[in-house]
């Protein structure tokens, strides 16, 4: 009993001691300090996974729960049974009649008064079979990705600041179609993909303390291995394919998940934990995305755990400024989605981010996409801005600043193209 309780004190200690910040960011190259990373393809016991199967059997599982146990949390709510989708609405003739646009509440208590997420889907018309759909959550409501006037205004916390005390993070009229330009819907229909999107803030509010009022609040309180946000977005990623599935205008099979910055770290968890995505893409995910944590650039751990704490499990924080120490790195987070294809943005000017680290991420993972017998990631150095990689760990850095623009966009389809291309018309080749 005694140790238990010393036990529980170093425990306290250890993940709520204020972490000192480092005196300033690295920015420079010559200035990262030496590291060196953990093997995705040995055992926590030292043993090495020689095959596809020990892969699968025996590593893939071990990195889930340590991902879980060390950074994001266990997700410890699955699909309710209560679950319901509501079309609230379906419009045949969308934008000039080429696309369906759908509304559809995903009710995760089936109930209208429960916790919720509406899901803004658009699907090309000129398509006539399923079509391929990449799904992403957005900031600041669904109103604010397209110009539609008539999509309705939400009622769920926003990221936006409206600069009135009485009305943060409240949605306001002026958000519509502020996020637009991230959101190529006009673009991806006429390459025949669709697009659905849902506010990451009507599942879970972006702040400490809210834990209660999304997916969270339906299971036991989260103690210090538990989900944090990015855990319940990811969660709300993995409702949103349940509808998907359901609609059969939609190829599930070809869903390719997605998510810009704090959102791309919801999306690449949801991947590795959510094999119905059949692609990922990050979009600047940087830190706790698919940034490599070790390698000192940009933003780290400190900064993470500290205002950004409630992202991730509360054990995560005593990695803070002893990132030698955590026995994983974002490489093996990338290496849980192998054999799908995973497609990292990166941006020139968006250092905070790890441009470099995120190249370096998709490389670390390399080793676990040959074992599985895709090409793995065909440069070996980071590449020119402006040259897309399109192998199975694909990259492209887009020239500017920490965004998704139209160019991110062309990438986008362009990478889709080619794995459906060399996969058969799937996304990659199943095992
Ligand atoms: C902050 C945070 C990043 C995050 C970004 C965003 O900059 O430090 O980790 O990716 O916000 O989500 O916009």
């Amino acid at each position: 009993m005694k140790s238990f309780f010393l036990l529980l004190g170093l425990v306290a200690i250890g993940f709520s001691a204020p972490a000192q910040t480092r005196s300033s960011t690295i920015s420079r190259e010559s200035d990262v300090p030496p590291y060196s990373l953990p093997d995705p393809l040995v055992r926590q016991t030292g043993q090495p996974i020689r095959n596809a199967r020990e892969w699968r059997d025996l590593r893939r599982p071990e990195l889930l729960e340590l991902f879980a146990d060390q950074e994001y949390g266990r997700t410890l709510v699955g699909r309710p049974s209560s679950l319901r989708f509501i079309v609230r609405e379906s419009i045949p003739n969308a934008r000039g009649g080429r696309a369906t646009r759908l509304r559809v509440g995903i009710l995760f208590e089936g109930r209208e008064d429960g916790r919720q997420m509406e899901l803004l889907v658009y699907l090309p018309n000129q398509v006539k079979g399923p079509v391929p759909v990449f799904l992403g959550l957005n900031f600041d409501g669904n109103y604010a990705t397209a110009v539609d006037p008539d999509l309705p205004i939400p009622h769920h916390w926003v990221m936006a600041k409206s600069g009135d005390p009485a009305t943060d993070h409240q949605p306001v009229a002026a958000s519509r179609g502020v996020h637009q330009h991230q959101f190529a819907y006009a673009y991806a229909l006429e390459h025949g993909y669709g697009i659905a999107t849902a506010a990451y803030g009507e599942i879970e509010p972006d702040a400490p303390g809210h834990w209660r009022e999304g997916p969270r609040g339906l299971g036991p309180e989260p103690g210090p291995h538990d989900w944090g946000c990015i855990g319940a977005w990811a969660w709300g990623l993995s409702r949103a394919m349940d509808y998907l599935e359901s609609n059969p205008r939609v190829d599930a099979r070809r869903v390719a998940v997605m998510g810009f910055s704090r959102l791309g770290k919801a999306a690449v968890w949801a991947g590795a934990q959510d094999e119905r995505f059949a692609m990922v893409i990050s979009q600047d995910s940087g830190a706790g995305g698919v940034a490599l944590s070790k390698r000192l650039f940009g933003e780290d751990i400190a900064h993470l755990t500290g205002s950004l704490g409630h992202w991730f499990a509360p054990s995560f924080a005593q990695y803070a400024n002893h990132e030698e120490a955590l026995p994983i790195d974002q490489h093996e987070l990338i290496a849980l989605i192998a054999p799908r294809p995973i497609l990292i943005l990166s941006a020139t000017e968006d250092s905070w981010s790890d441009p470099k680290g995120e190249f370096l991420g998709g490389q670390g993972a390399d080793p676990v996409y040959r074992l599985l017998k895709t090409d793995g990631l065909a440069a070996k150095t980071w590449p020119s801005p402006s040259e897309l990689i399109p192998s199975s760990i694909g990259y492209f850095l887009r020239p500017g600043s920490h965004d998704v623009t139209l160019e991110d966009w062309q990438a986008m389809i362009t990478f889709a193209d080619h794995r459906a291309r060399v996969s058969h018309g799937r996304f990659y080749k199943s095992p």
